[in-house]
């Protein structure tokens, strides 16, 4: 392929209808670059933007503020966008490097949660060095482009590395990523708008079905949660097990509750499963850890727990 003139198309699309103001990209602060980077693993630009990471800035405005603060006070701030994980691993990180981040890629993928690919965009976005992003949009258009189904996680990176416009790995980077999300889509791809268009094995063949998709097929699991309540106060416990860890929630039980209400069912999906919970009230005279709406809302429930507040 002449890459020189693919990075030439490339960067001409990336001005013409590239996302250029998202605020991570006109910002050079490493922290705030890589804060976005973690958001962004899971969640969609549109959620990150719109709810989540102002407001983070705003509470934890740099990596200092951020390791000082209480692990409650940072999954606070992450209610709502799941996989908790990442902010425990965030506030872990910003311990263990305040007030800087380091700025190798070696360096940064020893810290816990940033992977290969976080390190490669926290390198190209925050220090212009060059490193290929290969996160699910970049992986889709390079799968195409080469009409690979169900390629090695090596090859993908040879190739990334390969196609890199090494004389500008930031605009390069975020280009890939806006073909990925809004032209190289899953569906109805937009291959007329496509700078790679007459480079795609799948565009010749006519074919969008690169790369092979995988179905997933979650459990279902079912529990019922009991809702003691007394004088418009709450019963809540702070998770301890890995899953939800640190969160706070409604009580989970085994059997049906003798004297309990049912209130509603309430469905959540998780990445490895769906859960259905039956959820149940019972007035039981308070003792501790009973807590008032206003209190609640000043902890970080989990999502499931969010969805039966909204209940009572
Ligand atoms: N997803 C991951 N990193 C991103 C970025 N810098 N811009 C938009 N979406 C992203």
């Amino acid at each position: 392929m002449e890459w020189l003139l693919v990075h030439k198309k490339l960067l001409e699309w990336y001005a013409q209808h590239g996302r250029k103001k998202l605020p991570w990209r006109t910002t050079e602060d490493p922290y705030h670059i890589y804060l976005s980077e973690v958001m962004l693993q899971q969640t969609q630009v549109k959620t990150v933007l719109e709810r989540y990471y102002f407001p983070f800035l705003k509470k934890f405005p740099s990596l200092t503020a951020l390791a000082h603060a209480e692990l409650d006070e940072v999954l606070k701030m992450w209610e709502g966008l799941g996989y908790y994980t990442r902010a425990k691993n965030l506030h872990k990180t910003a311990k263990l490097t305040a007030p800087r981040l380091p700025n190798t890629y070696d360096e940064l993928l020893k810290l816990p949660g940033i992977g290969k690919n976080t390190a490669s965009a926290i390198c190209a976005f925050a220090y212009k060095q060059e490193r290929a992003v290969m996160e699910a949009n970049v992986k889709r258009i390079i799968c195409r482009l080469h009409a690979f189904k169900a390629p090695k996680e090596e090859v993908l990176i040879e190739i990334a590395h390969q196609m890199l416009d090494r004389k500008n790995p930031f605009d390069y980077n975020q280009a890939m990523m806006d073909i990925g999300s809004m032209v190289c889509t899953v569906r109805n791809p937009q291959c007329n708008l496509c700078p790679f268009s007459k480079n795609c094995k799948a565009y010749k063949e006519n074919y969008f079905q690169y790369p092979e998709k995988k179905r997933k097929i979650v459990p279902t699991r079912k529990v019922n949660i009991l809702v003691r309540h007394f004088n418009n106060k709450f019963y809540l416990q702070q998770r301890e097990g890995r899953f939800l860890h640190g969160l706070w929630g409604f009580e989970e039980v085994d059997g049906i509750i003798n004297d309990a209400e049912f209130l509603v069912d309430v469905e959540q999906k998780y990445t490895h499963f769906k859960l259905e919970a039956k959820v149940y009230l019972l007035q039981e005279e308070a003792y501790e850890d009973y807590f008032s709406l206003d209190e609640i809302n000043q902890l970080a429930l989990s999502g499931v727990d969010k969805k039966i507040l909204g209940y009572l």
